[in-house]
């Protein structure tokens, strides 16, 4: 063992070197307070001494406190008594502890095991070799056992170690253990989970955790020590893959040098081997490979390396270097496994951002396929998914990526998903397989395109996009500028809400779900209509910001004036002409806008109409003239 914390107040140095040349194991435990997971790992951490020393002199007042019989240590108040555990009676996040043995180091991600906490279990096994479960002896199989299992499998965790722990409070029953061995593989089998290493332990008493326990003489298995430091680690398989390099960036001090710098994700290039680059598939040669020391004759998996190549071809970061002859896949349409992570619930047809390896690209969900219920397994059906939930559904992205099938390789058939206002990480996925009509639908250029158009008609499309509250007077001043337009000799197009809503968009209501698809549709009709060469007027509520900047990118944004039609609440509740806000009132009518369905007001609208001060008239005269000086 090593003893940290002797070295811990004199130099450092010594240690971390010794430590920089042992394998690394990342872990993760899986198992609730009840389970004794927090004393599992408080053990693990104090028997390898990797404590330091103010924790534990923590510890033993803390014990003291709490009234611990002798000099028994509580290891669970070891490691509760770093997050909030301790005041809230639940750990809350995802804590990553560092430890050692002569053989190994260890990371330890130790995440809660309550149901609502899946994206903290996604963050931590994302990263990990292994993933150590508990079960209470006494308890056997539990939904959070299966449900654990579940997402280590998704989460493409191939090594298991199940940890029956408490075995003490069972007078440490050769046939309490082997019950539940028999039970968890025959589960594990069905959820894809084949390599179990199977541990009777009392984490408390020290059973099996380092040594091999007098009272199970019935076990010839390792300890749970033991198996960490022995077990072949993972990267092992990634060794094996075909080569693969994202390029994080591209490295050119000066003219004469060009170096595409990253992460060797997985397998291993020399110089000399013919790559390809993804997505745009040129193909060169390996020149020289720079490490951490100096010019190296092949880079492996998991060094940070410079490649440079015998032609000039164009790479920059985010592309994907591999082997001519073992290429990554190309697309733009995938199935998808999506852990939603956000309160704010998955939203198909909504732009949000895929960051894969080191590109980001816009994606949008289509229609979920299923979701999954990760008590049961089952799969059922689903408009949305809500904050930790688990589903599939089909991808579309606006440009093709190189990738692998998560199942593969994490790094490039992994990725997580920020919401494009807010920044936010609002989810996380894992690429199943390209869609194969990605590859059969193809651009078909036209020469009759959009500049031929408008040049025939002899005007500049446009896009002029009204949004605002029901009754704020959208469709009224839409209607006074298509006539001053019609009237100027120009080609327009009306796309009204409540028109298309009776055509084109009969099937959706007013879910958020319905609405950002009802401006989905309406968006892409919009930027046909501009490609055929009109001044298009949008007349939708269009309540979020997301779909509003989606429109304006489809669009192209110097083609696209957004107008917001601003009336206070009050005041369309007054006007009512439908008397839908009445109606809404009285709850007869669900989902209105500004009563019980949000409305997210513009942030720099390019014109401004405030209906209180400004007549339908003038505002229309105003809009024309922006217009036209575009
Ligand atoms: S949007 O939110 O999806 O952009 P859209 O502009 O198409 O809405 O439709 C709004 C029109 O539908 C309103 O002008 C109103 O006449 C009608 N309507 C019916 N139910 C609702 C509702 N729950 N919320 C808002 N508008 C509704």
């Amino acid at each position: 063992m090593s003893a940290l914390n002797d070295t811990f107040n004199s130099d450092l140095t010594p240690y971390l070197e010794q430590q920089q040349n042992k394998q690394l194991l990342r872990f993760i435990t899986c198992g609730s307070v009840d389970d004794g997971k927090s004393t599992l790992i408080g053990r693990l951490l104090y028997e390898s001494k990797a404590l330091f020393e103010d924790q534990l002199g923590q510890l033993e007042v803390d014990s003291k406190k709490l009234g611990t019989q002798g000099d028994e240590l509580d290891f669970a108040l070891l490691v509760d008594g770093l997050s909030a555990e301790r005041e809230q009676g639940i750990t809350i996040d995802v804590a990553y502890r560092f430890f050692a043995t002569d053989k190994r180091k260890f990371i330890v991600a130790d995440t809660p095991g309550h149901e609502q906490y899946t994206r903290n279990m996604v963050t931590g096994a994302s990263t990990a070799d292994l993933a150590v479960i508990l079960i209470d002896a006494r308890q056997g199989i539990l939904t959070q056992t299966r449900r654990h299992s579940y997402l280590v499998s998704l989460l493409g965790i191939r090594k298991v170690v199940v940890a029956i722990n408490k075995l003490d409070l069972v007078d440490y029953s050769q046939a309490v253990f082997e019950c539940i061995e028999a039970d968890y593989r025959a589960f594990a089998t069905q959820i894809g989970l084949h390599d179990i290493q199977c541990i009777p332990l009392s984490a408390l008493r020290g059973d099996n955790m380092l040594e091999a326990s007098p009272n199970t003489p019935w076990y010839q298995g390792p300890t749970l020590l033991q198996h960490l430091e022995n077990v072949p680690l993972e990267q092992a398989r990634q060794v094996e893959a075909a080569f693969r390099l994202p390029v994080q960036w591209v490295n050119r001090p000066n003219l004469d040098f060009r170096g595409y710098c990253g992460n060797v994700a997985a397998g291993s290039v020399s110089v000399g081997d013919r790559i390809r680059v993804l997505p745009s598939g040129q193909q060169s040669e390996v020149s020289a490979i720079f490490g951490s020391a100096g010019q190296q004759q092949t880079a492996l998996c998991g060094q940070a390396v410079t490649l440079t190549l015998k032609d000039e071809i164009d790479i920059s970061r985010g592309d994907l270097i591999a082997l001519a002859d073992a290429p990554a896949a190309v697309a733009d349409q995938f199935e998808a496994t999506l852990v939603w992570m956000d309160e704010e619930p998955m939203l198909p047809g909504r732009p949000y951002l895929m960051k894969i390896g080191c590109r980001t690209v816009s994606m949008s969900c289509a229609n979920l396929k299923h979701r999954v219920d990760v008590n049961s397994l089952e799969h059922l059906a689903a408009k949305t998914l809500e904050l930790n939930g688990i589903g599939v559904c089909n991808l579309h992205l606006d440009r093709p990526i190189a990738f692998d099938a998560y199942a593969d390789n994490r790094d490039t058939g992994g990725f997580i998903i920020i919401d494009r206002l807010s920044n936010r990480t609002v989810g996380a996925g894992m690429l199943r397989f390209a869609l194969r009509r990605a590859q059969n639908v193809h651009w078909q250029a036209i020469d009759v395109n959009r500049e031929a158009h408008a040049m025939l008609k002899g005007q500049s499309p446009r896009i002029l996009w009204f949004t605002g509250l029901s009754g704020a007077g959208k469709s009224t001043i839409a209607n006074l500028v298509e006539r001053k337009l019609y009237t100027l000799g120009r080609h327009t197009y009306l796309l009204d809400g409540d028109n298309v809503r009776h055509g084109l968009n009969r099937d959706l209501g007013f879910t958020e779900a319905d609405r950002v698809e009802n401006i989905r549709r309406v968006s892409e009709v919009a930027k046909l209509m501009l490609d055929a060469g009109l001044i298009t007027l949008v007349s939708f509520i269009s309540p979020f910001r997301a779909e509003r900047e989606m429109a304006r990118r489809l669009a192209g944004d110097g083609n696209f004036l957004e107008i917001f039609v601003d009336a206070p609440l009050a005041l369309a509740e007054q006007r009512d002409p439908k008397g839908l806000y009445q109606k809404a009132r009285r709850g007869e009518l669900k989902n209105f806008t500004g009563i019980d369905s949000p409305y997210e007001p513009p942030v720099a609208p390019d014109i401004h109409i405030d209906t209180r001060n400004e007549s339908a008239e003038t505002a229309a005269e105003r809009i024309v003239e922006a217009l036209l000086a575009l």
